[in-house]
């Protein structure tokens, strides 16, 4: 479903990211994991088209990202880190508009958004101003905003930052329900327990890849009990060398 190739961005002389190579599959949920500053955002912002890699390739779906920005952005969705919802408009308003910006009617994507709606139990939210939703319902209402043009690959950059520990299980769960009707599910965070609800993961670090694979191999390969521990591990081999 996606494919890097020696993906490299820089900011003027720094390196945000590093000769990334990477491979995700259809219906994967695959997880980025590092601290602030290690380059996710910068990394998935690259995957989605909206920001152009200073050299390499990322294929979607087939097609070359640098070269067909249109027809990639069409296939996906993004869910950005600080939830860009409009405060004083009502959840269903903020619909509206995500789908005109998709660039389709509200007509064709009705059936689409009332299912997802009712499968993120939104219902009782959308009459209500957008800032004045729950925290874990705005959330939802942004993951909702991103499916409006029902993409088959979404991407969550750090969608449980500034959530309760309860909302951040529950979103666990209906991404697993994404993936599980058949979605790619790309999301990136700095909590590294929420590695164990990704297929793989890539912890990232300066812009690097550090390890890439599925959690439980991971843990019993570096020989450690959590993600925490093997985080730590890699940090202190880094600092070790530095
Ligand atoms: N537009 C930019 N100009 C200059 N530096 C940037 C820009 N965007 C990101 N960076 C830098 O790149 C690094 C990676 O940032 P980012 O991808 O946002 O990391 P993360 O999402 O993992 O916190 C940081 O050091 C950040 O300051
Ligand atoms: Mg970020």
């Amino acid at each position: 479903m996606i494919e890097t190739i020696n993906l490299n961005r820089k900011f003027g002389s720094f390196t945000a990211v590093d000769n990334l190579n990477l491979k995700i599959d259809k219906a994967e949920i695959f997880g980025f994991l590092g601290a602030n500053g290690a380059g996710k955002t910068t990394t998935l912002r690259m995957l989605c088209g909206l920001l152009t890699p200073t050299s390499g390739t990322i294929t979607v779906n087939g097609l070359n990202v640098v070269k067909n920005p249109e027809a990639v952005k069409r296939s996906l969705g993004y869910m950005s880190q600080k939830f860009s919802l409009y405060g004083d408009l009502r959840g269903i308003e903020n619909l509206q508009f995500y789908t005109g910006i998709y660039g389709i009617s509200w007509t064709a994507a009705k059936t689409n958004i009332k299912s997802l709606i009712s499968q993120f139990d939104l219902d009782k939210y959308l009459k209500l101003k957008t800032s004045e939703l729950p925290m874990g319902y705005k959330q939802r209402l942004s993951l909702v905003c991103a499916l409006v043009h029902n993409p088959p690959l979404v991407f969550l950059d750090e969608p449980t930052s500034g959530v309760d520990p309860k909302a951040r299980r529950e979103f666990w769960q209906v991404i697993n329900e994404l993936a599980y009707r058949g979605k790619t599910v790309i999301v990136s965070t700095h909590f590294m327990d929420e590695a164990e609800y990704c297929n793989r993961v890539l912890i990232m670090q300066a812009g690097r890849e550090e390890v890439c694979g599925n959690p439980l191999q991971l843990k019993q390969s570096h020989r450690v009990a959590t993600m925490q521990q093997l985080f730590l591990k890699i940090a202190g081999a880094d600092n070790a060398q530095s």
